[in-house]
């Protein structure tokens, strides 16, 4: 790894210095009183946003809808449903968020609309009609089965039979959401006026949803069974059966992702930079590498959501960071995920008296973070009763834990009736957590050990520390199982990160001499010097530490 010691806007534009901030707009913030959140609800708490002081917010899909997959499946890919607000409301949004040097990135939904969607409903029409080739239609086989074994994200194959002309139409997800045609040149033209629509607005990025997916073996050969090869993040059901080396990720991806590409750095201006990340659920480290382009000429960053499946242990963070600091490519730039809209809370998957130690990882990697709305304050899974279930995909596959509604529950702003999400009498669209009486915004802002005046602060300090903001990553071995102790870099700066990934002290050696000074703990109980030759970590501790100047033992 070389160091870098240049620190001008070139080398670090914004979506390398600063952390992306995912706003779920269904739960953030209610406007109108309908007891879902929208575009409006977002603008009133920018200032928040501003004081957490990350750099960008992605909003989650915004678009018309029929909402059968709460937005991600798209009839319009230039205009704002009428649940969320209008084209306005979002030109306001944009405007406020860049008084505030706060980016706007939106979602953008590549590999299928809407069977709403006007290009599908002409699609469907029939077998003639001009739009049929922008979607994937085919014949049953001779022997009457489905045109392949593929099988959908959300359940069942992903093909279903259109009665009216007889063949079966392609979805990676619902039904209600079949996959476009990205081999087909009107397609991508399409598309490619969508992205510019929001480029004209004046947007900062995309986050380009199942990135990978758009493109698919063109024979659409069968998947081969997984066996016991591990599938994507976690278990899905049958869908994990199946090797998804057919159905997505076909090399000729990388084409089409230069010509985006392309279309996105012809609008970046220096202090305007664009930028693009992808949903790219890719868990080989070269394969994944190979979506920032060999000239780094393809996406700004592959998403990296490898530390979801990581178990939550010393060996195994350290050694899913080392395979990504040496996938990235030269020049490229590390990132990582450690919850969003489809994943469990942090605190439930790694445990609640866990989550400010994983704050603390999040924001001390290499790379650009993203923190999914909630998260900085420690929120956890709700349990929803039955008859409030929402997401298709737990209703399509019961029984697995598959469904998203526990990790999408309203924001808790502060102790007034429902939070402050929305108006008193209204009936949130999903049930708040019990504790939002406690976990809320203004409760955590009084209290000085909060996690989210932890996360204030480190990343105020990510902003004051060069180490910190683009430093080199080197973890430390030789350590017990249940401690990641690694360093950040700079020329002139080294700080230490120590993490108690365990409800239980440890005590162990570091390999140099003398004292650092602590900058920040998970308990805000440590101040000054600190022995940087014997370490004694508290439970559920992380500790940062400035070691500038230390010598090696
Ligand atoms: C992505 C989104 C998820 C959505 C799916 C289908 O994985 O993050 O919420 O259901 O794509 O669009």
């Amino acid at each position: 790894m070389t160091e870098v010691q240049q620190d001008d806007g070139l080398a670090f534009p914004w979506w390398k210095r600063g952390v992306i901030y995912q706003v779920y707009p269904r739960s953030f913030q209610d406007s109108n009183g309908d007891g879902t959140g929208d575009l409006r609800g977002i603008t009133s708490r920018l200032d928040y946003v501003s004081w957490l002081g990350v750099s960008a917010i992605w909003i989650s899909p915004f678009y018309p809808s029929p909402m059968a997959d709460f937005g991600y499946d798209v009839s319009d890919y230039c205009a704002v449903d009428p649940l969320f607000g209008t084209l306005a409301d979002f030109d306001a949004l944009l405007t406020e968020a860049h008084a505030r040097d706060i980016r706007v990135i939106v979602d953008f939904v590549p590999n299928h609309t809407s069977d709403q969607h006007p290009w599908f409903l002409e699609s469907r029409a029939s077998k003639s009609n001009p739009k049929r080739d922008w979607y994937f239609w085919r014949d049953a086989k001779p022997d009457g089965t489905l045109p392949n074994n593929w099988l959908a994200h959300f359940g069942g194959p992903m093909w279903t039979l259109d009665e009216a002309t007889g063949q079966y139409y392609l979805h990676s997800f619902l039904p209600q959401q079949p996959d476009l045609n990205w081999r087909n040149p009107e397609v991508k033209a399409a598309m490619l006026d969508a992205l510019r629509f929001w480029l004209d607005k004046g947007v900062d990025g995309f986050r380009f949803d199942v990135a990978h997916n758009i493109m698919k073996d063109p024979n659409l050969a069968d998947n081969p069974p997984a066996g016991n090869t591990a599938q994507w993040h976690r278990f899905a059901g049958d869908f994990s059966t199946q090797l998804h080396i057919n159905d997505k990720n076909h090399p000729d991806i990388h084409v089409i992702y230069k010509e985006i590409r392309k279309l996105i750095d012809s609008y970046s201006t220096p202090g305007h930079e664009r930028f693009m990340i992808g949903e790219t659920h890719v868990y080989d480290g070269p394969t994944w590498a190979a979506l920032f382009g060999d000239h780094l000429d393809e996406m700004h960053m592959p998403g990296n959501f490898g530390l979801l499946k990581t178990p939550w242990n010393a060996t195994a963070i350290r050694s899913h960071v080392e395979m990504i600091e040496q996938a990235v490519p030269e020049g490229g730039w590390p990132n990582y995920v450690i919850s969003n809209h489809d994943d469990p809370r942090t605190a439930t998957r790694v445990g609640a008296k866990q989550a400010k130690v994983a704050m603390m990882l999040l924001l001390t990697l290499r790379g650009t973070p993203t923190i999914y709305n909630g998260e900085e304050l420690g929120m956890e899974n709700v349990a929803i009763p039955a008859d409030r279930e929402r997401d298709p995909w737990g209703l399509r596959v019961p029984g697995l834990g598959l469904g998203r509604d526990p990790q999408r529950t309203p924001m808790q702003w502060d102790t007034s009736p429902n939070a402050g999400f929305t108006t008193p009498a209204a009936t949130p669209w999903l049930p708040l957590a019990d504790d939002w009486e406690t976990r809320n915004v203004a409760v955590e802002k009084d209290d000085a050990k909060s996690i989210l005046n932890l996360t204030e602060e480190l990343l105020v300090l990510r902003g004051t520390h060069p180490a910190l903001a683009h430093g080199d990553w080197e973890a430390i071995g030789g350590l017990p199982e249940e401690c990641l102790v690694y360093t950040r870099s700079t020329a002139e700066q080294r700080l230490l990160v120590a993490l108690n990934l365990t409800d239980t002290e440890h005590q162990f050696m570091l390999p140099y001499t003398g004292t650092g000074l602590v900058i920040t703990s998970t308990g805000k109980d440590r101040t000054g010097k600190i022995s940087l030759t014997f370490m004694v970590l508290q439970p559920n501790e992380g500790i940062l530490i400035d070691i500038t100047g230390a010598k090696l033992a």
